[in-house]
Parts: structure tokens; sequence; C-alpha cells
């Protein structure tokens, strides 16, 4: 029986002093995820655990170390979906959760699809999930990496022994931006999308970018015709004509890979049942 798990600690530009801190916490990430796969776990636990620890790596931007708005506060969002139902569970500018990830999770089997702001917190409250102090969330600064780019939403994408696939996405936003400001990581058919029959992506980069060239719903449309990476390649193509930025990482059902972008370097970790360990690149041209 199969199983195959891929992630992403962003597109981005990632200093040659950084590399080895997102090569870190991808592959201690996949470990996570992995270890849920290989218990026979299903696929939306194993997402949740790979980004839970990429949420509490300040060298990512979500949960620990997120982006600071305008405000200098943090505000995040996150989303899981299940290929098989088609479950969707999003939280967008929550503040004052250790673990946006969990919370979205724990709304997969809401009728809703997606809380904001105060009402997102509260659901979470409810549900037991760990609140914290929203200040809590920002890291002394020599613990932060260098943000040299803006664009780093962590994702991850899961095929799990029973054939199910779910994809989640976690992100601070972007550095600076209006409060309230919301972008494509927690918008199904833009930051992410699953289908158990077609596959699933998930995306990180230009929010507003991405949102308006429906990146998600491009990729799963050329999926069942073309290779992943070239259904990611023209969903790039696509957000670079309006000058956008981006990275994308694909699982298929039949466990092949995926993973493409035009910023600079992307920090992408994969592994399946057939390989004895983990691949994993960081820079560009990068090799583990
Ligand atoms: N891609 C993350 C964001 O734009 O918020």
């Amino acid at each position: 029986m199969m199983w195959a798990i891929i992630l992403h600690g962003g597109a981005k530009e990632i200093e040659p002093e950084e590399a080895e801190a997102h090569r870190h916490g991808c592959l201690k990430a996949l470990a996570a995820g992995r270890s849920v796969l290989q218990s026979n776990g299903s696929a939306a636990d194993a997402v949740e655990a790979a980004i839970r620890e990429l949420e509490s790596d300040p060298t990512f931007n979500a949960g620990y170390g997120s982006a600071l708005n305008a405000d200098g506060e943090v505000e995040m969002c996150s989303a899981l979906m299940e290929g098989g139902e088609l479950n969707v569970g999003g939280v967008s500018i929550i503040q004052g959760v250790r673990h946006p990830i969990s919370v979205a999770r724990a709304m997969l089997h809401e009728t809703e699809i997606l809380l904001s702001g105060p009402g997102a917190r509260r659901f979470a409250a409810e549900r037991g999930l760990e609140l914290c102090d929203p200040a809590d969330l920002i890291p002394p600064k020599e613990q932060k990496a260098k943000q040299t780019g803006t664009h780093d939403t962590v994702g991850c994408i899961a095929l799990d022994m029973s054939k199910r696939l779910a994809v989640g996405t976690s992100t601070g936003g972007l550095d600076g931006s209006p409060v309230g400001r919301v972008g494509d990581s927690p918008q199904p058919g833009c930051g992410y999308y699953v289908d158990d029959k077609v596959g699933a992506v998930a995306f990180s980069g230009d929010g507003e970018h991405i949102a308006r060239k429906m990146l998600a719903a491009r990729v799963m449309h050329r999926l069942s015709a073309d290779e992943p990476e070239g259904a990611l390649q023209d969903a790039l193509d696509h957000v670079a004509a309006i000058g956008g930025e981006a990275g994308g990482i694909v699982l298929t059902p039949a466990g092949e890979f995926g993973w493409r972008h035009n910023s600079r370097d992307f920090a992408v970790a994969f592994q399946n049942s057939d390989r004895d360990s983990p691949e994993a690149f960081t820079r560009k041209g990068d090799a583990s």
C-alpha cells in the first residue's frame, strides 16, 4: 500500500545562510506527516501534523514567526481540504491561536467553509484548540529568518494508504499589509484544491495575483490531461503574465509529485513509500 507526501516552506528568496534552517524545518515537518501515513493515518491528519511543525518554526511565515501587518500584528490564514468528500475548512485573519491549521482541520465537517477574525478564534476556543496571546506569535528578532521575500505561505499534500488525498495551507500573509487583508491561501481554487480523482495542488506566492488567476483551479483543470509540472508551469505562466510570483506543489492519485516556481527559490521536501529517504530542495539548484 502506497503513501506519499510533499510540502513546501514558501516561494521566496532564501539566502545561503538561511538554507539549512529551511531544509531542516521542511524535513522535520515531512517526518511528522510521514509518521502519520506510515501508521495508516489519514491524509488530513498527516497534512495537519506536517503543517503544525512548520507553524512552530520561526523560519517560516506561518504560525509562530508570521509576517506582521501594518499595525505590527499577526493575522493568519489557513485551509485544509479532503479530496474524497471535498470537505473544506478554512480560517482567515485569525489571531491568537497557536495552530491555524488545526482550526481549519476542525472546520472540515462544518457547513461553513471559512470563518474570519474573531469568529474564527471563538470557534477555536469552543473546540478547545490552543489559544495564545497574539503577541506570543512574534519571536525575538534573532530567531526569525530574514524575510527576503514576502511570499512564504507553507503548504502540504498527502496521499494515504486508503488512497485519500488532502491538502493544507497556512500563512502569516504579507509584511505591512492592511489590517484584514486576505490572500489566496484560505480560498479554494486559488491557493489550493484537491479532488481524489484528479490530484491536489497548493500554492505560495503573491496572493492577489494567484487569486486573480485562480491558479489552483487552473492546475486542477489541466491535471487530468497533463503532467503535474506541465499543469504547474501553465499556471505560473498565467501568474507571471500579470506580474505575479508563485511556487506550487502537486500530488496525483497515482503518487506522482510535481513542484515548480517562478520565485527565485522554493523550499520543498517530498517522500513516498518507495523511497527510503526524503528529498529536499531549498535554494535554486540545491539538492539534499
Ligand atoms: N500567499 C499568501 C498570501 O498572499 O497571503
